[in-house]
């Protein structure tokens, strides 16, 4: 086998890793129940996802509320920009003279003190809940009656939320008055 027939087998052995690997957190419990603790966010806490969110400091001393800009790139690995459609803007201060915002102590802004991806979404939150993240929501594990279970929806791992509001009460924060 030549050079490049060796990496594609290498490369080829790591895809089935990942898969096998991401098949191992599943979402579904050996008895097909969706597991509530499912969560595709679990790298999180791998070590070495640290410092793709983090920011570290020359000793090696982790902030844990201080955030570097380039995160955003480690969000688009997974999600690229072609899936996310239109999103929000980032990358603008909403402190500065122009916005004039005061946020919330928990509406985290990067070390360039501008909005980022992690402005609106948890960073170690959970991907299910209880409770609505907006109306009509629908849940995640619709046959969840027959195992006498509650129904698990969708956080998008939002700041806030509310189940009759929905996102408008994390838009008020900045917005004040957007969506009532
Ligand atoms: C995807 C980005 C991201 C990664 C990766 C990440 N964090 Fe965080 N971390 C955050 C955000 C955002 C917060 C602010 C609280 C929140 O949103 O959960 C935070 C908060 C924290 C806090 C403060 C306590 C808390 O939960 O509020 C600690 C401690 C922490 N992170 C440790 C770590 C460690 C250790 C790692 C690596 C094993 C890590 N983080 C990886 C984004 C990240
Ligand atoms: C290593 C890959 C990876 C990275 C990095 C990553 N995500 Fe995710 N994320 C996922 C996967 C997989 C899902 C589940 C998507 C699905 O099932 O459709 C997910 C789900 C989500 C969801 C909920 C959407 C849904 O329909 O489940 C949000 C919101 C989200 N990610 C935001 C972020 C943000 C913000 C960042 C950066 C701070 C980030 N992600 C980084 C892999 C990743
Ligand atoms: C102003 C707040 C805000 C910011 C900033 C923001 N998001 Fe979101 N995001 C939301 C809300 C609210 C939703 C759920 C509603 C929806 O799907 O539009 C969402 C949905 C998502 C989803 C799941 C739905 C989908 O479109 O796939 C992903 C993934 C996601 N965001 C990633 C990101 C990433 C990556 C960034 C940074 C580049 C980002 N978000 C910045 C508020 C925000
Ligand atoms: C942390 C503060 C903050 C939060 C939370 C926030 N916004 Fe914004 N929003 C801003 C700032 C600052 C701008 C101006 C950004 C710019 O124009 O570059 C903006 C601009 C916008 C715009 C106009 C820009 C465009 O793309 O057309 C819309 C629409 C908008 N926000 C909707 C929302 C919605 C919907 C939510 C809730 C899901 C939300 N915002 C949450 C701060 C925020």
């Amino acid at each position: 086998m030549g050079e490049k027939g060796n990496i594609l087998s290498i490369s080829l052995v790591a895809f089935v890793l990942l898969i096998l690997l991401s098949q191992a957190r599943g979402r579904y419990l050996a008895d097909g129940r969706f597991d509530p603790n499912y969560n595709p966010h679990d790298f999180i806490d791998d070590s070495g996802a640290c410092p793709r969110c983090h920011y570290v400091d020359e000793r090696g001393t982790m902030d844990e509320t201080g955030f570097i800009p380039q995160l955003v790139d480690f969000c688009h690995e997974c999600h690229t920009v072609e899936d996310l459609g239109r999103s929000h803007p980032i990358g603008v201060d909403p402190t500065d003279v122009y916005w004039r915002l005061r946020l919330p102590d928990d509406f985290y802004l990067d070390t360039e003190h501008n909005m980022t991806c992690i402005t609106c979404h948890k960073g170690h939150g959970k991907y299910l809940s209880t409770e609505k993240t907006f109306p009509f929501q629908k849940p995640v594990n619709p046959d969840a009656e027959k195992w006498g279970e509650p129904y698990y929806y969708k956080t998008y791992y939002v700041r806030r939320s509310d189940p009759e509001k929905g996102y408008a009460v994390m838009c008020n924060e900045c917005h004040e008055g957007y969506l009532e």
